[in-house]
Parts: structure tokens; sequence; C-alpha cells
């Protein structure tokens, strides 16, 4: 089986990068990650890459004396591991449109929220202030407008009264480790179509779960 080729880049944390690390090491799963890219020498991410073997590279935004520049240095070195699928995980870098068309439909993200409600940061906190029931997490293909583009899957959380935004953020973050996986094997196995701002799924579906939030007691 040849399994996609994914570049992952991050800024931080990288649990989302962690728990991709651990579905690819699956044998039955169809991609696997041939680069990390950092822009933060010091992403404790990183440590997640370097243990499982897998190559990294730091490409620090400051050196660069523009958007653009940076961005290509991104591209180039993605371009030259064979990358067949950008994924964002907490990278904390906005990119240029150069970037985003030149991998259109071959980069997705992830985001701590239910888009298109709560792009942007501070979203946990926002959602709480909001009074929202459920919040979630989003895998999207990346378009030019921040936090925007065909939606992949989603997964919604309940808000839950005593919630504080690092509680929520938290119990968001597991499900994230479980979708962000999921995506990146649709998209392995072809059965992803983007359609205008739909994105169908083809031949596979996300475990049925129906969700009341508050429940009944
Ligand atoms: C996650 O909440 C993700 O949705 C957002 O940034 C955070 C990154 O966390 N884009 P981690 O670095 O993957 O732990």
């Amino acid at each position: 089986m040849a399994r996609l080729t994914v570049g992952v880049l991050i800024s931080g944390r990288g649990s989302n990068l962690k728990a991709l690390i651990e579905a690819c090491a699956a044998p039955d799963y169809p991609a696997e990650i041939a680069l990390v890219i950092s822009n933060k020498p010091d992403a404790a991410g990183l440590d997640y890459a370097r243990a499982a073997g897998i190559p990294v590279a730091i490409i620090e935004h400051r050196a660069f004396p523009d958007r653009a520049s940076f961005d290509a240095a991104l591209d180039a070195r993605l371009r030259a591991e064979g990358v067949g699928l950008v994924c964002l995980a907490g990278f904390m870098r906005l990119l240029t449109e150069g970037f985003v068309v030149g991998w259109h439909d071959r980069l997705i993200n992830i985001h701590p929220s239910l888009l298109p409600a709560f792009p942007g940061v501070d979203v946990q906190q926002r959602a709480i202030d909001a009074g929202v029931r459920f919040s979630g997490c989003t895998v999207h293909f990346v378009r030019t407008a921040t936090d925007d583009g065909p939606i992949i899957i989603q997964a919604a959380v309940p808000v839950l009264p005593e919630d504080d935004a690092e509680r929520l953020a938290a119990r968001i973050l597991e499900a994230e480790h479980v979708c962000y996986p999921l995506a990146v094997r649709w998209f392995a196995e072809g059965r992803l179509a983007v359609d205008g701002n739909r994105v169908r799924l083809r031949g596979a579906v996300a475990p049925p779960e129906t969700a009341f939030s508050p429940a009944a007691s």
C-alpha cells in the first residue's frame, strides 16, 4: 500500500501532532508523516516527532523579511519531501494567499470550535461567554480567509455550567485527537470530494452520535 506523505506544521504543544503520529503507527493507516515543521525552535511538539524518528525542520518566521518569503521557504521544504497533504496543527502563523492557493485542497487545519462559529483566537472563552450549549472542533480545508473552508469533520462537545476556558479546551482537545486522524485517513483513502463549500464523504461514515446539552436529568 502506498501511503500518503504528510507534512505537519506546528508552533507549540503538538498534541494533535502526537495523535497523528500515533495513528500513523498502525500498519493499516494509509498515511505517514514525512516532515514536521515548526516556526518556533522551542515548540514542545518537536519532541514527539524526534521520539518517533520523524525529520523535523525549524523555519523561523523571524528570519525572513516578509510573510511571502517565509511561506516560500515552507513550500519549498514541503515539496522537497514530496508531501501530498499539509496538516496545520496549532500553527500560529497566517499563511499567504500564494501558499494557500498553491496547496489548494491539500491543506487542512483543525480548529477548536464548531466553525463558522468562533473563528480566530480565545475561542473557548468566547463560547462560554456566548452561552452556547455545545462547542467542539472542526477539521477543514484551508481557504484564504482565516478559519474558513470546506468542512471535513466536526465533533460537538457540551459546554458544562462549571466550565472555564481551560476545562472546555481540554474536553474539546480529546475530540480533536479523534477527528484529525480520521480526517487524514479519509483524505488518504480518496474519500473526500470538495463540492463548492461542501465536502462529500464517500464510503465511510463518522461514528453516529446524538448529543443533548444540557442532558436530561
Ligand atoms: C488546538 O486546539 C487546535 O485546534 C488549534 O490549536 C491547538 C493546538 O494544540 N488550532 P496542539 O499544539 O495540537 O496541542
